[in-house]
């Protein structure tokens, strides 16, 4: 099936109420272990970057997993950064987690200053993917930590559907058609590869954690 793109920000009232207020426990829980699995060296302290952050759910369980590191999400959606910052604040997290408005590419965002870099569901937003690979190679340092994760696009439309009834049967309506065009907008296992070989990052750990995601692991060449 083609690539069907969808528009890049998801920002208006209904769109971040609905994702800030939706249960991503499996696949935000899935996310945080796959880095710590990953990264079982990681040291103490440290900085990271997540790569369109949206609600912060993801910034928030990493900064509980690691007391020693502070987080930044960066995301493009003002609205999308407003519930974030919501999220971090019922945390008390706000002194570790911290939120900038920024739309990739920013060659404005510091050069090398990121000892990890994370991003789950951005991709298939992008309309030009190396944005993603690019912004990781600019902001990680040598070394860093990079763990990226988002949709696969299935076969066809029907099993779209049927992934949409298996794992979001009970969403609110503006929920499931954000995933069933998430899917369609998704990019193939064999399409990150090459966007992984033209980014210089082919040597990363390319899985298939569950039946709808891919998941990319590894670090910048040293
Ligand atoms: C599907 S959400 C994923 C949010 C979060 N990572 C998660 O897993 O819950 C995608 C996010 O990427 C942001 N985004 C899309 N294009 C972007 C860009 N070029 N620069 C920064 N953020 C972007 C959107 O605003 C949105 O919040």
């Amino acid at each position: 099936m083609e690539r069907k793109p969808e528009p890049e920000l998801m920002d208006s009232e209904e769109q971040t109420q609905a994702y800030a207020e939706a249960d991503f426990e499996e696949s935000n829980a899935l996310f945080t272990r796959a880095l710590l699995d990953a990264f079982q060296d990681l040291p103490g302290t440290g900085n990271l970057a997540d790569l369109g952050c949206g609600p912060a759910d993801i910034c928030i369980r990493i900064a509980q997993r690691l007391p020693g590191w502070r987080i930044t999400g960066i995301d493009a959606g003002e609205n999308m950064l407003r519930r974030a910052r919501e999220a971090v604040m019922a945390a008390g997290l706000e002194r570790r987690v911290m939120l900038r408005h920024a739309y990739l590419p920013d060659p404005g965002l510091s050069r090398h200053s990121f000892d990890a870099i994370t991003s789950n569901s951005l991709l298939h937003h992008l309309p030009d993917p190396m944005t993603l690979w690019n912004s990781a190679c600019q902001l990680g340092r040598p070394g860093s930590a990079i763990l990226v994760m988002d949709l696969r696009r299935p076969r066809d439309e029907q099993e779209a559907a049927r992934l949409v009834d298996t794992y979001a049967a009970d969403a609110p309506v503006v929920l499931k058609e954000d995933f069933y065009n998430s899917l369609l907008a998704a990019y193939t296992v064999s399409e990150i590869e090459d966007q992984l070989s033209r980014a210089g990052l082919e040597h990363l750990n390319l899985q298939t954690p569950s039946d709808r995601h891919w998941l990319a692991a590894g670090r910048l060449a040293a």
